[in-house]
Formats: C-alpha cells, sequence, structure tokens
C-alpha cells in the first residue's frame, strides 16, 4: 500500500481526498457522512453573513456535467455555529470553513468561526476576477485569525496573476477551481432553463472542467510555492494522480459526492492507491509535479510517439480503431498499429478504457 497521508501548512490528512464546498457538506450530519465514507479532510459549504435565497430548480445533471445555481449555504451563520459545526468538528477530522465573499464579511466571520475551524477558505466566485477584492477579503482573513487561509479561485482568466498576488498577500494555500460559468442549459419539456436563476444561467462542474483544472493548477503551481489543492472533475482515483501530477497536493470532489453519494471519497483513496501501487509509486507525494518535470525534460518531446499494445490488457472492443481517422489500426487475431499509417495524435490511447494503449 502506498502512503497517502498529506501534510499542507501543517496540517495533516490521512488521505488527500476531501469533499468540496457543496451539498455533500451542507450541514454537519453531511460532514459526519463524508468522514464516514472515507474522506481525509472535511471542508463546510460556504457561509456568509446572510443565508442565500437559493433560486429552484438549482441543480441539473448535464452531459459530461452538471449545472448548478446554489450561490452558498441557505442556513444561517447562528444555525453554523450554534451546531453544524460542532457534529462537523466531531469527526476529528482537519475542518476547513468556507466562508464568502467581500471584506467586511470575512472580518465578522472569520473571528466567530475560527473556534471551529482548522483553515478557512474564502471563495472568490463571486467578487469577480479583479484581484483587489480578493486580497482584501484574504487580508481581513489574516487579521482576524491566526490559522491558514486558503483562496478558493474561480477559473480566472487571469489565474496566474492572482495566484502570484494572493500568494504575495499572505495565503497559506489555493484551492481551485470552482465551478465554471455562466453556462446555459434548457429543459426540452417546458423549454425554460434547467435553472431557476434570473437569467436561467448555471455554472458547471464535473468531469466536463477536469481539463480547466488541470490547466489551472499547472499554470499556478509553476508560479507559487504555497501548497494547491486541486478541484474540478475528480471522479476516480486516477483523477486525483493526474491532479497531483500538475501540481496538486490534495483534492476536493463535490460533484461526483452529489451523484454517488459519501462513500465515493473512500472508492477514490483506494482507486488512487491502487493506481500508485500498479506504477510502482511508494507515496502520492512522489508524483506531486511529476508533469512539470516532465515539461522541462523538453527532449522527451522531440520523437513522435507511436502507440504500442499491451496484448494482455486489450479485449479487442474496436473503440480504437473506429475512431483511428488514419486507418492505422486493425483488428484480426491481435490489434496491429500500421506504424507507416499512424498519425501518433494520441486519441487512440485517450479512448482505451483498458489501458491497453501507451506511447512509445
Ligand atoms: C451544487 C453545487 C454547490 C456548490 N456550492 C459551493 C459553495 O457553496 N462554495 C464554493 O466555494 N463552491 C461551491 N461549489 C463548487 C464546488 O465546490 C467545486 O469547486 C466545483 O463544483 C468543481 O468541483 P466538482 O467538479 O468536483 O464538482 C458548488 C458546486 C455545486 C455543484
Amino acid at each position: 500500500m502506498a502512503k497517502l497521508n498529506v501534510t499542507l501548512c501543517g496540517i495533516e490528512f490521512i488521505n488527500p481526498v476531501m469533499p468540496a464546498a457543496g451539498p455533500p457538506v451542507k450541514d454537519g450530519l453531511m460532514c459526519q457522512a463524508a468522514a464516514e465514507g472515507g474522506a481525509g479532510g472535511i471542508v463546510t459549504k460556504t457561509i456568509s453573513v446572510k443565508p442565500a435565497h437559493i433560486p429552484r430548480p438549482c441543480m441539473a445533471e448535464v452531459k459530461g456535467g452538471f449545472l448548478n445555481t446554489e450561490l452558498w449555504s441557505e442556513l444561517p451563520k447562528e444555525q453554523w455555529l450554534e451546531s453544524e459545526y460542532k457534529l462537523a468538528q466531531q469527526t476529528g477530522l482537519p475542518l476547513l470553513i468556507s466562508l464568502g465573499y467581500t471584506s467586511a464579511d470575512i472580518s465578522e466571520l472569520a473571528l466567530l468561526v475560527a473556534p471551529f475551524a482548522t483553515a478557512l477558505e474564502l471563495s472568490t466566485h463571486y467578487v469577480g476576477h479583479d484581484i483587489s477584492p480578493i486580497i482584501n477579503a484574504l487580508k481581513a482573513a489574516k487579521q482576524a485569525v491566526d490559522i491558514p487561509v486558503f483562496i478558493k479561485m474561480s477559473p480566472h482568466p487571469n489565474i496566474q496573476e492572482i495566484a502570484k498576488a494572493v500568494e504575495e498577500a499572505g495565503a497559506d494555500g489555493l484551492i481551485m477551481i470552482n465551478s465554471f460559468g455562466p453556462c446555459f442549459g434548457i429543459n426540452l419539456e417546458t423549454g425554460y432553463p434547467l435553472m431557476g436563476s434570473n437569467e436561467g444561467y448555471g455554472w458547471l462542474s464535473g468531469a466536463a472542467i477536469k481539463p480547466l483544472a488541470l490547466r489551472c493548477i499547472y499554470d499556478a503551481a509553476r508560479v507559487v510555492n504555497i501548497p494547491i489543492i486541486g478541484v474540478g472533475g475528480v471522479t476516480c482515483g486516477r483523477d486525483v494522480a493526474e491532479m497531483f501530477m500538475a501540481g496538486a497536493s490534495a483534492v476536493q470532489v463535490c460533484t461526483e459526492a452529489i451523484l454517488k453519494g459519501p462513500s465515493v471519497y473512500g472508492k477514490i483513496v483506494r482507486e488512487l492507491d491502487e493506481f500508485l501501487d500498479s506504477h510502482g509509486y511508494e507515496s502520492v507525494e512522489e508524483i506531486k509535479g511529476l508533469t512539470i518535470r516532465k515539461m522541462a525534460e523538453k527532449a522527451a518531446r522531440s520523437v513522435l510517439p507511436i502507440p504500442v499494445v499491451d496484448s494482455q490488457k486489450c479485449v479487442m472492443c474496436g473503440l480504437c480503431e473506429v475512431s483511428c481517422a488514419y486507418g492505422a489500426i486493425s483488428r484480426s487475431k491481435k490489434l496491429h498499429i500500421d506504424d507507416e499509417k499512424c498519425f501518433s495524435c494520441g486519441l487512440c490511447i485517450s479512448r482505451c478504457k483498458q489501458q491497453a494503449l501507451h506511447m512509445t
């Protein structure tokens, strides 16, 4: 078994998979369910000074992803302070308390939640892409408490600039990314938008945003030295490994936990362990930033890769053959790749469900 524990800002996590702020941690009991389901830490749904009035419908599964217009917690802060945080604390796991949004909101809330929190997570979701409100919120938190403060980034277009600025302003870590949008979906039966928000807009999460999350993590990890918690489209252990390779030090999961329930954290942890074992890694730390290091080895990229078939794993399903636009793949008794025709596009490798194809 590989070593799965991680330490971020001096906080020890038994494994690197935790919930992300959202419905799976919408109250204390849900936090307890997440712990029982195998999470290595707990994050609570964002609260603000006033409870949110959430338009309905506010969640929909869409092809490849998920739309929501959930805002922040509909529970008043008093309820969180009286009972929900205490229930979450009973898990015994590190507790990241999510707060929003302005510096005035954060000044008020940070002090109130400090007795319960191992760390704070500040959402930048409704403060726009300008750096100053984000920095002001961070400074307000740092002034109020002396526990680690993480900044949760939306997929801001200027992610490196913001990441560097918040590190310089004293952030202890980054969490990236929040959902992407605004996006739109239509209920074909009624003709109305899927979301009940004023404009019908919603925010995209789930598998569809994983490449965006990975790019943000990869970009930020190359310019900051503080830890990054990756979030966005994690559905399995291999996704966690990808986030680590891009530079993350832990991950959060929201949509997959909404769709599959709290046992999903433990399942993802077991799959991560299997991935690490089968690839000869002794710890999850070992793969952190691997892709950043690989990209520095420019020479390895100068050779055009040709897929190689592992016939022990290939089940001859034909997925690769049907989508090879170059006619380079054929099946008879075995899968055959014609080196002359192969364009090295890589599609077959990404489509193979058995991981039976890899690059030379
Ligand atoms: C229904 C729903 C509610 C969410 N609520 C919050 C929230 O209160 N605070 C926050 O920072 N992010 C919130 N998020 C964003 C998630 O924490 C996460 O950043 C995003 O969904 C991407 O991760 P995922 O693909 O694993 O869902 C919410 C996401 C969803 C789907």
